[in-house]
């Protein structure tokens, strides 16, 4: 793979990085402010990775109240060359079964209320970016290429549409983003991914599906069921990510 050093955003179930060997907990300050969590780095299958947890470590930061910018600020100023993110997602489409892994290909957002731009005429002057393909495709095949070859089963592609939680969605907005076209739900995918962008640090993520979305299941989504499959599920999203590191 291109890629050298490597950042990964861990979600719900990936709070902490095993198996690469890694330096002490960096605590970093940006322009604004400071990230989820200390940053660790370190090396893994023979690249330099700094890992981030989105949520802080214990998991305690809800996803609106994430500060996105100071996330990617501070992995900016790490140098990174490339970012990968890893998110449990509720599965919308028929073939998001509960513990698939998919790596999406577009998005759409429903968020709302978040700073999703460093170009706001404050921190950095207007800017238009185009995010025509919001997820970098290089980064993308290297992750597809790599689950094929550990053989590993991942979806390439799908649409990721992000909203804006903590609360899960209701069936009727799951139908609307089906009829949208997203495949995928999440509560973090924006706006990381365009934040990613306007850095211009290639960006792509590995979701896994820990729950069938609100309506695709006879009974309510709990928190049980969630914990279950990322107890099962995280370690295939683990390998994957070695494989592509490895790559
Ligand atoms: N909806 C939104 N975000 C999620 C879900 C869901 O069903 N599952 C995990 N993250």
């Amino acid at each position: 793979m291109s890629f050298q050093n490597i950042a990964i955003i861990g979600g719900t179930g990936l709070t902490q990085l095993q198996g690469p060997q890694l330096n002490p907990a960096l605590v970093v300050e940006t322009p604004l402010g400071q990230p989820s969590s200390p940053l660790h780095s370190g090396q893994w299958a023979g690249k330099e990775v700094v890992f981030l947890a989105r949520h802080g470590h214990p998991h305690a930061v809800p996803p609106h109240k994430v500060n996105y910018r100071a996330n990617l600020l501070a992995l900016q100023q790490q140098g990174v060359d490339a970012i990968i993110a890893v998110n449990a997602v509720g599965g919308i489409t028929p073939a998001m079964q509960s513990g698939v892994i998919a790596v999406p290909q577009q998005l759409i957002d429903y968020t709302w209320g978040r700073d999703s731009t460093f170009f706001d005429g404050e921190f950095r002057p207007l800017q238009h970016i185009d995010f025509t393909h919001p997820y970098d495709e290089t980064l993308r095949r290297a992750i597809v290429q790599a689950a094929k070859n550990a053989g590993i089963a991942a979806l390439d592609g799908g649409v990721y549409g992000a909203t804006q939680g903590p609360r899960l969605e209701t069936i009727a907005e799951i139908s609307r983003m089906e009829k949208d076209g997203c495949d995928l739900v999440g509560m973090t995918g924006m706006p990381e991914a365009v934040l990613a962008r306007e850095l211009g640090i290639p960006y792509a993520c590995i979701c896994l599906v820990v729950n069938p979305a609100a309506g695709k299941s006879d009974g309510e989504i709990t928190m049980d069921y969630i914990n279950n499959v990322i107890a099962s599920g995280m370690q295939q999203v683990r390998d994957l990510l070695a494989a592509t590191l490895a790559r």
